[in-house]
């Protein structure tokens, strides 16, 4: 197939064949994100960073080509400078949202924008940065090399400058201590950690991260959750996509949670889980004993600590019963996604 691809004969006969297939052929060099398929990619002038409007995307799979809708009209819109997180279960349509923003495969409808500006520029797209779910590493290069070969890529730096940008950066994942390491000797956690610097070598405006913190241990999700608020603090905005409820809860202002191709919730964590609060506890001691009481409404309460404290009892907490992002996700958007 490389050598199909490289022969532009051979190449055009192979994209006959991909389209009558309704297969992608996606050109990575070639292509300007979004212009390609019929999805559309326009920027708006607003100022979210990035719009996406009723999004759809299918694939033909199996011996009959059967056509299945992966992406059922995704619609969400990023604030500047904040950490959003995108969750979503197993087979949700994440990847395949991300790879539609990057232009790394063809959304059949819908439209993209970028933070206002027209078209898919080499300008727009050296202010995002990528750090893709399943990423390659050439493991006999260096980590020093590595950065030196995207930076390359990716940037008009002197090679002098370059080098003081990839040893700051080295600093800030905390890998200068392994940067003349070669790669197939990293952990699975410092692969993740100089693949998030790679995709911020060219100091970029906005990332995209998908699962960056996938296989990484309580250690590893606590270093790259504190690289990805460092990152935000220096005034980009980061969209992740993560399983890992419990460390989206305490990063992103905002979340959006997909469930079967669509958007279950759109807005501010905090809402997300004042919305999931499951009632009131009181805690208080009564005969030397500890009781635990759950309401569902104030007024509850309100009753409740009347009657106590009339009865002596020492009240030691009131406070919401809140699910975690976990349960709330596994109640509200798996749900959601079922119905679908
Ligand atoms: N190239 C493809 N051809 C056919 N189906 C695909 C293709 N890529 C993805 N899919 C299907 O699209 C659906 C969404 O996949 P996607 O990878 O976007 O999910 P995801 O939310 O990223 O899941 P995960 O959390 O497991 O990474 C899945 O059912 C998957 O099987
Ligand atoms: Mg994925």
């Amino acid at each position: 197939m490389f050598h199909l691809k490289r022969n532009p004969a051979y190449m055009s006969l192979y994209k006959l064949i991909c389209i009558g297939f309704l297969y992608e052929v996606p050109d990575m060099d070639s292509l300007p994100v979004g212009l390609a398929g019929k999805g559309e990619l326009y920027f708006n002038g607003g100022m979210s960073v990035l719009k996406v409007v009723d999004l759809k995307k299918s694939y033909r799979t199996g011996f009959f080509l059967t056509s299945t809708e992966v992406l059922k009209g995704v619609s969400f819109e990023l604030e500047p400078g904040t950490i959003t997180g995108f969750l979503g279960g197993n087979g949700a349509g994440k990847t395949t949202t991300m790879k539609c923003l990057l232009g790394l495969c063809f959304p059949d409808s819908g439209q993209i924008e970028y933070f206002g500006k027209p078209g898919m520029s080499s300008e727009v797209k050296s202010k995002i940065g990528f750090l893709p779910e399943r990423p390659y590493f050439y493991d006999y290069l260096t980590g020093e090399e590595f950065l030196l070969f995207y930076g390359q890529l990716s940037t008009n730096l002197s090679r002098s400058a370059l080098k003081s940008r990839i040893s700051d950066l080295l600093k800030r994942v905390d890998l200068s201590h392994a940067k003349s390491r070669l790669l197939r000797g990293y952990s699975k956690g410092m692969l993740q950690k100089v693949g998030l610097a790679q995709a911020l070598i060219h100091d970029p405006e906005f990332v995209i991260l998908d699962e960056p913190m996938s296989g990484l241990d309580p250690d590893g999700r606590h270093s790259m959750a504190q690289l990805i608020e460092e990152t935000a603090r220096q005034g980009r905005s980061v969209f992740f996509s993560s399983h890992l409820l419990h460390d989206a809860q305490q990063l992103c202002k905002n979340l959006v949670i997909l469930a079967g191709g669509q958007v279950v919730y759109e807005g501010a964590t905090e809402s997300f889980l004042l919305d999931m609060d499951s009632g009131i506890e009181v805690t208080c001691f009564s005969n030397g004993k500890l009781e635990r009481h759950n309401f569902q409404n104030n007024e509850g309460v309100q009753n409740f600590l009347r009657t106590a404290l009339n009865e002596g009892k020492v009240v030691q907490a009131v406070q919401p019963v809140r699910r975690s992002l976990e349960q709330a996700f596994v109640d509200k958007a798996l749900r959601a996604g079922d119905r679908s």
